[in-house]
């Protein structure tokens, strides 16, 4: 197969992993890192062992090795780097939430259609094997008609005054936290594994710790505070619980509540899907196994074994059943079928459905965009833009 170069900009806690499932491939090199400065760059290129380091994500747009760019930067210069990218001519992928906003999510979709470019979203946990295994029994009709959709996705890494991250800094992390960060991969999944559309919204928002110690030196996402750390007081504007009556397209209902303050919660994304014959729940913290409820027999899990998965899917594990699979065996999937679609020069509505593209992260911006537009309303039920 043709070799591809990769670059990255933005090599914090998420971009290494999107650096180790490309070289998984073996068919990609990694060409190049961008940090914000050339030390940092240089740095983050030995440890990750790019050829090339920048100290500015235009040097790396320059680079006619670098063919795909990950965007890994926080959620404010999603917009610019992106943008930026597609005028050069490069594929992109983007990691949640795509933008700020849905007009400026549009904006890229925009932008890449123009260009002609392939562009994905790293929404990850559609890699997962067992969630393309719940899409596929849905779509077949194996539960019946879904009538319910339902989850969580909580965490707890926010639940110290003195925890703190750019996420919570509206001209950073943008005008959500909890449902912008992690709602944006539920809303996703919801969407993805139903095969229905988020039609309308009625959201509750709180933010349970309303003033942090923000530190005053530098601090990796999602590491805890210490005792010697400097704080300085800091009101928050952004929310850290949310919970959503959802409707579906089809009239189908839902309901999510995401959340950064619940202890004991790590990366805890419960999906369940209720149909007129059986439900499914897949649950993040569990993968390897799919949950399958019947009423008039005995209820079972599916385990992730490629000789009980469906063929169309089973090549998505790459290991026998009881090999525990995992989060960065999910990211490498989804990243495999990007690049194979790059490698293929296919059209973008050639893309399988586990590849989620520009579009799809417009949609989850425009659920957030609702999302936040039903609470500010007064609790209403608010519909969702469409294309
Ligand atoms: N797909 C997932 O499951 C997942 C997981 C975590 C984060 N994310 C997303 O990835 C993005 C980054 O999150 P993170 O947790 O890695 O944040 P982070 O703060 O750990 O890393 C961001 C990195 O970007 C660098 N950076 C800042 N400005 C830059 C610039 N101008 N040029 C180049 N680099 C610059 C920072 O120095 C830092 O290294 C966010 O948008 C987040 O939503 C996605």
């Amino acid at each position: 197969m043709k070799r591809i170069g990769m670059g990255i900009v933005g090599a914090g806690f998420v971009g290494p992993h999107h650096v180790d499932a490309v070289r998984r491939l073996g068919f990609v090199d990694i060409v190049a890192v961008a940090g914000s400065n050339d030390a940092s760059a240089a740095k983050k290129a030995e440890l990750l062992g790019a050829r090339r380091a920048y100290g500015s994500y235009e040097a790396l747009l320059a680079d006619p090795d670098v063919h795909v760019v990950h965007n890994a930067t926080p959620n404010h210069l999603h917009h610019r780097v992106t943008a930026a990218a597609i005028e050069h001519g490069k594929h992109v992928v983007a990691d949640k939430p795509l933008a700020l906003t849905a007009a400026e999510a549009k904006d890229l979709l925009d932008r890449a259609t123009r260009a002609g470019i392939v562009h994905a979203v790293t929404f990850n946990y559609r890699g997962n094997p067992l969630v393309q295994q719940a899409r596929l029994a849905i779509a077949r009709g194996d539960i019946g008609t879904p009538h319910f959709v339902h989850g969580h996705y909580l965490q707890d890494w926010l639940i110290k005054d003195r925890d703190y991250s750019w996420r919570l800094e509206p001209d950073k992390g943008g005008a959500s936290s909890a449902m912008g960060d992690i709602g944006s991969h539920w809303c996703d999944l919801a969407q993805h594994v139903s095969g229905l559309r988020i039609t309308h919204v009625l959201a509750d928002l709180t933010t349970v710790i309303p003033v942090r110690k923000k530190p005053t030196g530098a601090r990796l996402a999602f590491a805890k505070g210490s005792a010697d750390d400097k704080y300085e007081p800091v009101d928050i504007k952004v929310e850290d619980l949310c919970s959503v009556l959802v409707r579906f397209e089809g009239g189908v209902k839902g309901a999510f509540t995401v959340g950064q303050i619940c202890a004991g919660h790590k990366n805890d994304l419960v999906l369940e899907i209720n149909g007129g014959e059986a439900s499914l729940r897949w649950h993040q913290e569990r993968q390897n196994d799919l949950w399958i409820g019947h009423r008039s027999k005995g209820s079972v899990i599916l385990q992730k074994d490629p000789s009980l998965m469906d063929p169309e899917v089973a090549g998505l594990a790459k290991l026998p059943g009881g090999h525990q699979e995992a989060w960065p065996d999910a990211f490498r999937n989804v990243l495999h079928a990007v690049y194979e679609h790059i490698a293929e020069g296919k059209p973008m509505s050639e893309r399988v459905p586990m590849m989620s593209s520009f579009e799809d992260g417009w949609r989850a911006n425009a659920v957030i965009d609702a999302v936040l537009a039903s609470h500010r309303n007064g609790n209403v039920w608010t519909e969702v833009a469409t294309l």
